[in-house]
């Protein structure tokens, strides 16, 4: 069966793309390399002895996504294609909006027009905005997230769920709590272009002495040791559940709408303080940081309970948070060999 991955050379794009060889998929790769680089396909087929078909284009050209679904009997999508920097998307909103809808759009009219179902979502935990109970299962009410990037996803799971319901399609949303780590062959990682916004990539290049000393934004927030809590989830875990969640909706034939949601995170949250001192146990270095003042629009804790993806996905997340950051520091290790 051959699956449309877009972004399919991005952090968890990437990952999801070797689960997806390793299960005998067929993929077919769009990315227009604004946040990847080609070496990260030669890396997949290293990892798994098999070379997706790769089209560099931007997906709001949809004169050229037409031509793929022509070439290929493309029966699924992974959708990860997405700007996702949540500081830029305040500056850049309508960019944000143009390019985060607009390409997810042009991909379901190709799925409308040939009938196609099985559409999984990446989404995000920022749709719950600052849940008021931990932790945060599927039916905590969304709130409208304070950024730009999470409304496109908000908006995004508005657009899918109509489409589901309209025309009788099964689609997936899969809300991410926070990613890290790398691929245990420290070949496949998160590739941050320019400074990066996300904690542990800060982290990862502190250590390495590329930044001089990490930001902690805030030491203020009524959490154990003040610092902010997130759920950080392993992305080679992460992975797997999407196909684990691919192949449930491949097996579900129901010919009415499907629109099956799961919160992917670990269940256990952890502050940024805990991970600084955990990326340096694990990897004995030494992370040096400064307390700053809580950055704009950050919410204070968010932890997964991730029970229907164990009862509904066979899937749960058992990497602990210690070896998701050695693989971290691995990855940077092999950058810093390319360089
Ligand atoms: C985590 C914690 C920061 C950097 C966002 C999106 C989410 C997902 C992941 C895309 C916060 C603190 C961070 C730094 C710090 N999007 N921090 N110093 O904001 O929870 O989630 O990114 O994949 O949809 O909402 O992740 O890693 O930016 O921040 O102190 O230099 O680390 O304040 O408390 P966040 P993050």
């Amino acid at each position: 069966m051959t699956i449309l991955v877009t972004g399919g050379l991005g952090y968890i794009g990437s990952h999801t793309v070797v689960e997806l060889l390793n299960n005998d998929f067929e993929v077919v790769i769009v990315d227009d390399l604004s946040h990847s680089e080609k070496f990260i396909l030669n890396n997949i087929e290293e990892i798994t002895g098999k070379k997706p078909i790769f089209y560099p284009f931007d997906l709001k050209r949809k004169e050229l996504l037409h031509q793929v679904f022509e070439a290929h009997k493309i029966e699924g999508c992974i959708n990860f294609a997405a700007y996702k920097a949540v500081g830029e998307s305040q500056v850049k909103p309508v960019d944000y909006y143009e390019n985060n809808l607009f390409t997810l759009i042009n991909i379901l009219q190709e799925f409308k027009e040939r009938e196609i179902s099985n559409f999984i979502f990446s989404s995000s935990c920022t749709v719950y905005g600052q849940a008021d109970v931990m932790p945060i299962d599927e039916n905590t009410p969304l709130k409208l997230p304070e950024s730009v990037y999470g409304k496109t996803k908000q908006m995004g799971e508005e657009i899918l769920i109509d489409f589901a319901k309209a025309y009788h399609r099964k689609i997936t949303l899969l809300r991410y709590f926070n990613p890290i780590g790398a691929h245990p062959s420290a070949k496949l990682g998160e590739l941050p272009i320019g400074i990066p916004n996300n904690l542990v990539p800060y982290v990862m290049q502190t250590a390495s002495g590329i930044r001089e000393k990490l930001s902690v934004w805030g030491d203020d927030y009524p959490t154990e040791d003040g610092t902010a809590v997130r759920d950080y989830i392993y992305v080679v875990d992460l992975a797997k559940a999407h196909v684990a969640a691919l192949r449930k909706l491949i097996e579900n034939q129901s010919e009415e709408a499907v629109i099956d949601i799961y919160n992917l995170g670990t269940g256990k949250g952890s502050s940024v303080l805990e991970v600084v001192k955990a990326f340096e146990t694990a990897n004995n270095v030494e992370v040096p940081y400064q307390i700053c003042a809580r950055r704009e629009g950050d919410i204070t804790i968010a932890y997964a309970n991730p029970g229907k993806a164990e009862k509904e996905l066979g899937w749960k997340s058992e990497t602990s948070l210690e070896e998701s950051l050695r693989t971290t520091w691995e990855w940077q290790k092999y950058l810093n060999s390319r360089n």
